[in-house]
């Protein structure tokens, strides 16, 4: 044991040379890095040697897996942490590893299997709950598969294959480039990444007429805890189905999605009309409750609340007083000049005008902003911290802000949360697993959770559909491999 020890610091020392000469993403983000080392014990042990003996057995070159001794350790590992404070309570990964090939996510379930050390899988580490990178059971090694994000688009077939380790806005941006009267139904943020997000659901803009994004993936390529990677043809349609609204963690590691393509007019309509408790918002969003879900499908409406104002006085003199502001936020799949008179039926009280409504090419509005986050990413002179997007956990609205959420955040969550009981859904009150939130139950630490503890809170994500996954997992992860706070048991 000893010597294989020796060997490894050995080897972790040279890694670190060749990381030095090895020109992977280095830029400005290191030195930002380095100076905000987490604390971790700075030898290695041996379970880190292990692995990164095992990753080296399976040909996977040095430059891909980076120990906490290494220089690059933090810089990978905060690269898409969106939200800190699942890391208070969390221990850091003994090994980040970004595979680039199908080849290297194999070798990386088979070490995991033979040395009995867990992994968890990060695509965009968008998790409300952080579960792709932090863990409350104890050592594991990180998976992040933000090299593994190549898109091919084939408008012959309308179909896309994106890799999971690609970003939504990433994938919009591919397919804007190939055709303007195309489009894909996912999120609304440009940075949520693909792996999570097609397996977890996926609501967005587009979904009235086209469902969400998991209804749209017709063929998926996963790392199985066998070690084989898969695809829909041998995984058979159970685990097909499993993957499409179950979440990927429990399963196994995707690699990639093959996305059918949705057809979208060469024009679309926007508009935003905001409303503060004075000028009648309370009203408009009692309505909008009431018939948005039922409107013709091409049109798509969202509330979006904010605090406005403050009861200071401004330099000029002038008072705003602190309100609530309700923003109708619109897509349409047409002219203006179709949605006006639909507006007029449905949504009156809008006061809707020509004015207000702003045509554009659809793969317009679906990358906006998006051109602009690319090239200042290519530049390197976007910030990690800028990249960031804290959120609080997520109940039944969604809540993200720019900065860390502290327990005064979370306790004015859980308040909202219950106040919101009476007017919501009920027996089991459901969750969205992309809304990912551990307040409604866990698997139980260093205890193997069976089925019938995990359903008091599986059934909130899954209703009757949880058994039915129980049973998937059992088929394809008999160990429990994957695993984690709120994995799905046999
Ligand atoms: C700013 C922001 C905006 C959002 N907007 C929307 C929205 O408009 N619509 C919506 O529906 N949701 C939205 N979400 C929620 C989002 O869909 C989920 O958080 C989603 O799971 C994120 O996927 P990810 O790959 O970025 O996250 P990650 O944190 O990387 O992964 C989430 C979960 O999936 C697992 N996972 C990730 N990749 C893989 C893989 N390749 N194989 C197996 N398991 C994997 C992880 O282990 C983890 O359990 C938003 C979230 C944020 C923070
Ligand atoms: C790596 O390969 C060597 C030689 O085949 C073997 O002895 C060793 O156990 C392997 N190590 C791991 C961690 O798999
Ligand atoms: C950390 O975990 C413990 C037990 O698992 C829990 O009681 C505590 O509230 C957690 N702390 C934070 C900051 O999440
Ligand atoms: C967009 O398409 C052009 C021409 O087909 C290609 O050269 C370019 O690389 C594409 N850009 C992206 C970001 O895919
Ligand atoms: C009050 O509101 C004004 C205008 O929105 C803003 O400029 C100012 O910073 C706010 N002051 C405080 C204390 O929040
Ligand atoms: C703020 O509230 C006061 C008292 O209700 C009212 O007189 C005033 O017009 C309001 N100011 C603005 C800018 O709405
Ligand atoms: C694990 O399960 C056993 C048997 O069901 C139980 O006695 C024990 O208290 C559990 N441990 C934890 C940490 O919950």
């Amino acid at each position: 044991m000893a010597s294989v020890l020796c060997e490894c610091l050995r080897s972790l020392i040279q890694k670190d040379i060749q990381d030095l000469l090895i020109p992977l993403f280095i830029n400005v983000l290191f030195l930002l890095y380095s100076s905000r080392a987490i604390n971790v014990d700075q030898s290695p042990n041996s379970d880190e040697c292990e692995f990164v003996e095992c990753l080296r057995n399976h040909s996977v070159p040095p430059n891909l897996y980076f120990t906490p001794q290494s220089h690059f350790f933090n810089h990978f590992f905060f690269s898409s942490v969106r939200n800190r404070r699942p890391l208070l309570n969390s221990s850091k990964p003994i090994l980040i590893f970004l595979p680039t090939s199908e080849n290297h996510v194999q070798a990386a379930v088979l070490c995991s299997r033979s040395l009995d050390i867990p992994t968890r899988t990060r695509s965009g580490g968008h998790d409300y709950e952080g579960l792709s990178y932090a863990s409350t059971s104890g050592p594991f090694v990180l998976i992040d598969l933000q090299f593994l994000s190549s898109i091919k688009i084939d408008m012959h077939s309308g179909t896309a294959w994106v890799h999971a380790g690609a970003i939504i806005g990433e994938l919009y941006y591919a397919i804007a480039n190939h055709s303007r009267t195309v489009a894909f139904p996912a999120g609304l943020g440009p940075t949520v990444g693909v792996g999570g997000h097609l397996s977890g659901g996926g609501l967005g803009t587009l979904m009235r007429s086209f469902g969400l994004s998991s209804d749209n993936v017709e063929d998926i390529r996963i790392g199985l805890a066998s070690g084989e990677i898969k695809d829909r043809g041998t995984i058979g349609e159970e685990l097909f189905w499993a993957l499409r609204g179950g979440g990927g963690a429990s399963f196994g590691v995707i690699v990639a999605y093959k996305v059918r393509l949705v057809a979208v007019p060469s024009k679309v309509t926007v508009f935003t009309i905001s409303k503060n408790l004075e000028g009648g918002a309370t009203k408009l969003v009692d309505k909008w409750q009431r018939m948005a879900y039922k409107v013709d499908k091409r049109l798509f409406i969202r509330a979006v609340f904010t605090v406005v104002g403050n009861d200071s006085e401004s330099s000029d003199g002038n008072k705003t007083n602190r309100t609530v502001q309700v923003s109708f936020k619109s897509l349409f799949l047409g002219e203006k000049n179709e949605l006006l008179p639909i507006i007029e039926d449905c949504f009156p009280e809008l006061e809707l005008k020509a004015e207000d409504c702003t045509e554009m090419g659809s793969s317009t509005l679906q990358i906006c902003g998006v051109e602009e986050w690319m090239r200042s990413l290519k530049s390197s002179s976007l910030s990690s911290s800028e990249r960031n997007l804290f959120s609080c956990p997520l109940f039944d609205a969604e809540v993200v802000g720019r900065r860390r959420c502290n327990e005064r955040h979370v306790d004015w969550l859980r308040r909202f949360y219950k106040f919101m009981t009476p007017y919501v859904s009920k027996n089991p009150r459901a969750a969205y697993l992309n809304y990912r939130d551990l307040d409604i139950g866990t698997n139980v630490k260093g205890n193997k959770t069976n089925y019938w503890e995990a359903r008091v809170w599986g059934e909130r994500y899954y209703k009757g559909n949880f058994k039915r996954l129980a049973y998937a997992k059992g088929e394809v992860d008999p160990t429990n491999m994957f695993m984690n706070e709120q994995s799905v048991n046999e």
